[in-house]
């Protein structure tokens, strides 16, 4: 049975009294990057989660076995010789990926998932796949052998409107693939939409989602409040209020197909801020933070360990971390800007107080 948390004192308003324990939550999607932004943000997310699942979208993607070996051993050098984070590793899938060098990095322990990119639907996917069709003896041979597809779930296509973007790719692309290969097992990532989560919801034992924390705080109106506001900027968008709604409902609701992936991506300030600014939220260094008060507010904090560290390693088949951590019903400020890469990088809830404040491991 899993153990359930104990919320001492849960009382609304009380700056320091109330405390979560709940097991080390682990990051099932998040973008690490590499050179001086790598040795910037890698130890936020290694402060807060016992594993996470690397995106591998660099600027050379890593499509390789030894890709993946070296992008892991500069990971691991950014972060304290001693730290007992892990990172998980993955492959970008091409229209070109040869299926054995998937199956000899996942039988290795190199490569815990691949990942589809749809090519052009987000930074660095110019050489995401183009057509199914393209990567279908791929997608036998991981249905084969059992190794999870994680999915950025939009088409491209330019007439279809940004917003529906990822309902149509569940209609036209997603629900064929899932009849192709009903026994692939699949993780729909970072969705946005009520027909995503519906979709996950209907769809068997081996079809997963993950939920940014953003996602379910913000809607698409956030983007325009006031002007316009590039640091809300994501892919996928975010939607609607009605879809909003519907993401906090799946992650909270206690279903094991709905679990923690922070999308965490940062850029540059000037990045973003610019003419044709970069998509991606950084939400790193107060990813628990946020999910606290999401959880909080749905009066759902029950459901919490489940989502963040228990729905995940029971998907990718792995041991649930042994450690607990401490979440305290205390106010934390979350700074307007980070140092990174040479520049800066701006946090989710920046300049706003959060209500939860992770306190590390029990
Ligand atoms: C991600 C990035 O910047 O790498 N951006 C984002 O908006 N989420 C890519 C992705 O996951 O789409
Ligand atoms: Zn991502």
């Amino acid at each position: 049975m899993p153990k359930v948390p104990t919320i001492d004192s849960p009382s609304p308003g009380s700056a320091t009294e109330g405390q979560l324990v709940i097991r080390r939550p682990d990051d099932w999607h998040v973008h690490l990057r590499d050179g001086a932004m790598l040795r910037a943000v890698a130890s936020y997310t290694a402060h807060q989660f016992g594993r996470a699942i690397v995106m591998p979208n660099l600027p050379v993607p890593v499509t390789r076995v030894q890709h993946a070996k070296d992008y892991r051993a500069r990971i691991l050098a950014a972060l304290p010789a001693d730290t007992t984070f892990e990172p998980l590793m993955t492959a970008y899938l091409t229209d070109t990926m040869d299926a054995s060098e998937l199956s000899s990095g996942f039988g290795e322990g190199v490569f815990t998932a691949a990942k589809l990119y749809p090519a052009r639907a987000t930074t660095n996917s110019q050489h995401g796949v183009t057509s199914i069709a393209a990567i279908e003896p791929v997608l036998e041979t991981m249905q084969r052998i059992d190794m999870p597809l994680l999915i950025h779930g939009e088409v491209t296509s330019p007439e279809v409107d940004v917003f529906d973007r990822e309902a149509v790719f569940v209609e036209t692309v997603l629900q064929p693939l899932r009849q192709r290969f009903p026994a692939l097992r699949i993780v729909l990532e970072h969705i946005t939409t009520q027909e995503a989560a519906d979709f996950v919801m209907a769809a068997g034992e081996g079809v997963a989602a993950t939920i940014t924390p953003h996602h379910l705080e913000i809607n698409r109106n956030a983007m325009f409040d006031g002007g316009l506001r590039p640091h809300m900027y994501c892919l996928p968008t975010a939607k609607r209020e009605r879809h909003r709604l519907a993401l906090r409902a799946a992650a909270t609701s206690g279903n094991p197909k709905f679990f923690l992936g922070t999308d965490s991506a940062p850029h540059e300030i000037g990045a973003k801020e610019s003419d044709c600014g970069c998509a991606g939220i950084f939400n790193a260094p107060f990813a628990l933070e946020a999910y606290a008060k999401v959880f909080a507010e749905e009066n759902a904090l029950d459901k919490l360990e489940g989502f963040a560290s228990e729905f995940g390693p029971a998907f990718y088949r792995l041991p649930l971390n042994q450690e607990h951590v401490v979440l305290q019903r205390q106010g934390i400020d979350v700074p307007e800007r980070l140092p990174a890469d040479e520049g800066w990088v701006r946090p989710f809830h920046s300049g706003s107080t959060l209500p939860w404040r992770y306190r590390g491991l029990a």
